[in-house]
């Protein structure tokens, strides 16, 4: 949330607010999936991080094109929660053990990750309906479409990764 707080005196006040959010949370997350992509030795998993990167930068130019429209900066929130689950991601990443193992810790940390993007997508694209905003509404639902596609995805791989991990 805020580096320093400003009031909330609208929804629209907590749509921007929360779009800061998301934008940074997103940053972060850029910053933090190379790391993961090399330290996979499942090559399935290697390859939906890499293509979920490239979806993700996706979704920064969706909201750098709101932001832009709004005449607002995208810039000033620090999403904290996303720094705490991409920590538990690199912790995961750092361990030592089964590759299985650690493939499968990779997945419920990526898919944490998921579940907290769809809640902040889902409320924003509701706020952006609320405020008559049609366009921002469209965008922002490609990108939770995107974020549920990317987390039925990995539930999907961690089918296998799962039952290797428990025959490791
Ligand atoms: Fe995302």
């Amino acid at each position: 949330m805020a580096l320093f707080s400003m009031d909330l005196n609208s929804l629209r006040d907590l749509f921007i607010d929360e779009l800061r959010d998301l934008y940074d949370a997103e940053n972060q997350i850029t910053e933090a999936l190379p790391k993961l992509i090399e330290k996979t030795t499942y090559p399935q998993l290697k390859s939906a991080l890499q293509e979920h990167l490239q979806v993700t930068r996706g979704q920064i130019r969706r909201l750098e094109q709101i932001f832009s429209r709004l005449n607002e900066k995208p810039t000033g929130e620090s999403c904290k929660g996303m720094k705490g689950l991409i920590k538990e991601g690199d912790d995961m990443a750092s361990r030592d053990g089964s590759e299985a193992a650690i493939d499968a810790g990779i997945i419920s940390a990526a898919q944490r990750v998921e579940h907290y993007e769809m809640a902040g997508y889902g409320t924003v694209r509701t706020y952006a309906d609320l405020l008559g905003e049609k366009e921002f509404a469209n965008l922002l639902q490609q990108t939770l479409d995107e974020e549920k596609e990317a987390d039925v995805k990995l539930t999907e791989i961690a089918k296998t990764i799962n039952v290797q991990a428990k025959a490791a």
